[in-house]
């Protein structure tokens, strides 16, 4: 490890290894799936980078200098200047976080027949198009699906496959265009600037605007900064800014790159369309100076947007994840690669080749994980994505079976990634004896969040 972490700890939260004997009893009650287990089981929680910020001294601070009227909290004005000097943007809407910004969005400017878009959907993202009457299509770049690609910028979005689904779709069709920076679903992968530019040039052709799933947008700009060789002497906030220029408005899931807990906003060029996403505002989350949200938490938003900017910050960030990685690899565990911004993504698949896709090694893995070490990651294969063929109630698998490893920004340390590894080293050793599992219960929708498996002899 070549970095350490530019920070101190004023504060700790304790966590508990549960003995091997009551982790087994915990696994047996959960039926096997780790979103069923109390998260005070957990000895370390990967199951989401999403809301697990630390927040810094200074944020914790700006929780006491919330200001909470109704209208034009001093708060307000504070976050609404931090996202505009980062964005750009004149028109900003606080959201209680990203699915929200994204459904109010999407439930105005959505038409039966429109479609939108994007490198690659994150699920509430597609969820809200799709529940809106839109269509949600993934045009991510071939690289960007070959997990052993060493592309550097395997997130960006294919323009010929964008040119061609425009002219076959119809420009009217396309309320807009997104690119989601960086690549959540997949890998967390990083979109070149170059690639965002060429994009709105090529939209600008088709009067389409683009949007920016801005979610982790001060990793990929650290990405940039490091791989795109025009931007190596800019500074983070140079390079974010850059980002936001080319484009005409974001959604944003403050807990992700606003180091905060809970937070979300729209900001956007277009005056006309801010005037009818407010109305909805305030509709669904609330008066347009607070949204979603308290004045303490946008204070806190404000601050942990001029802290995600740092470069030391992310030096370490993305060091710490890419750390994970490496020595997943030098195990003998194979993962996407190179890894991206905020996740490791473990390839169960070739990891357990003896586990067939309809015996779940993903979910395989993530028991090990938990039952070796109290460790919780989380699949993303065909528990979550495998679809019945409606005709013959046969299971098609999902193209991949992967384990993603969500790093918490700031919340552990280098000497857990190294217990993390540890674990992951004793479980090549007996791997070839995990077993897979099937349904024992199985819900309709969005099954592998309450689903219950047994094990297989
Ligand atoms: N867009 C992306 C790219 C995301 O990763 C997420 C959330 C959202 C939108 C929605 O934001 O949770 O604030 O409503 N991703 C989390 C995750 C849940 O675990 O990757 P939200």
């Amino acid at each position: 490890m070549d970095t350490v972490e530019p920070y101190r700890i004023k504060s700790v939260e304790k966590i508990t290894l549960k003995n091997r004997q009551e982790r087994e009893k915990i696994l047996i009650e959960a039926g096997f799936n780790t979103f069923n287990i109390k998260a005070e089981d957990i000895f370390i929680d990967f199951l989401t980078d999403s809301g697990t910020s630390a927040m810094s001294d200074r944020q914790w601070s700006c929780i006491m200098h919330g200001d909470e009227s109704y209208a034009g909290a001093r708060s307000f004005y504070r976050f609404y200047n931090a996202v505009r000097d980062i964005t750009g943007f004149e028109y900003i809407i606080p959201t209680h976080q990203g699915r929200a910004a994204e459904n109010i969005l999407f439930s105005t400017i959505l038409k039966e027949g429109h479609a939108i878009p994007n490198n690659t959907h994150f699920d509430t993202t597609r969820a809200n198009i799709e529940a809106n009457s839109g269509k949600a299509i993934d045009l991510v770049i071939d690289e960007g699906l070959d997990p052993s690609s060493h592309y550097p910028f395997k997130g960006n979005i294919d323009l010929a496959k964008l040119r061609s689904f425009i002219e076959k779709t119809g420009p009217d069709k396309i309320p807009l265009c997104m690119i989601t920076v960086t690549n959540n679903s997949g890998g967390g992968q990083p979109v070149s600037l170059k690639n965002i530019i060429d994009t709105k040039k090529l939209l600008k052709n088709y009067g389409i605007p683009l949007f920016l799933d801005a979610c982790r947008f001060a990793e990929n700009a650290y990405f940039i900064k490091k791989r795109e060789d025009t931007y190596r002497d800019w500074s983070i906030k140079e390079i974010a800014r850059e980002m936001f220029s080319h484009v005409d408005g974001c959604t944003m899931s403050a807990k992700k790159d606003a180091l905060v807990n809970i937070g979300g906003f729209i900001a956007l060029k277009d005056k006309k369309l801010y005037e009818v996403l407010k109305n909805r505002l305030i509709l669904i989350e609330g008066f347009p100076t607070y949204g979603g949200l308290s004045g303490r938490d946008l204070e806190a938003i404000a601050q942990g947007l001029s802290e995600v900017v740092e470069e030391d910050y992310l030096e370490f960030r993305i060091s710490q994840v890419r750390y994970l990685g490496e020595n997943l690899v030098s195990s003998g565990v194979p993962i996407v690669e190179p890894t991206g911004g905020h996740a490791v993504y473990v390839d169960a698949k070739s990891f357990l080749p003896h586990i067939p896709q309809d015996q779940y090694p993903g979910q395989a893995l993530v028991i090990a994980l938990y039952r070796e070490g109290g460790i919780r990651a989380c699949e993303i294969g065909s528990v979550m994505f495998g679809k019945k063929d409606e005709n013959t109630g046969k299971e098609r698998p999902s193209a991949m079976e992967l384990v993603r490893l969500a790093v918490p920004r700031r919340v552990y340390t280098n000497s857990h990634m190294d217990y993390t590894i540890s674990v992951f080293r004793k479980i090549v050793g007996f791997k070839d004896k995990i077993k897979g599992v099937r349904f024992s219960f199985e819900p309709k929708v969005l099954r592998h969040f309450t689903a219950r498996f047994s094990e297989l002899g």
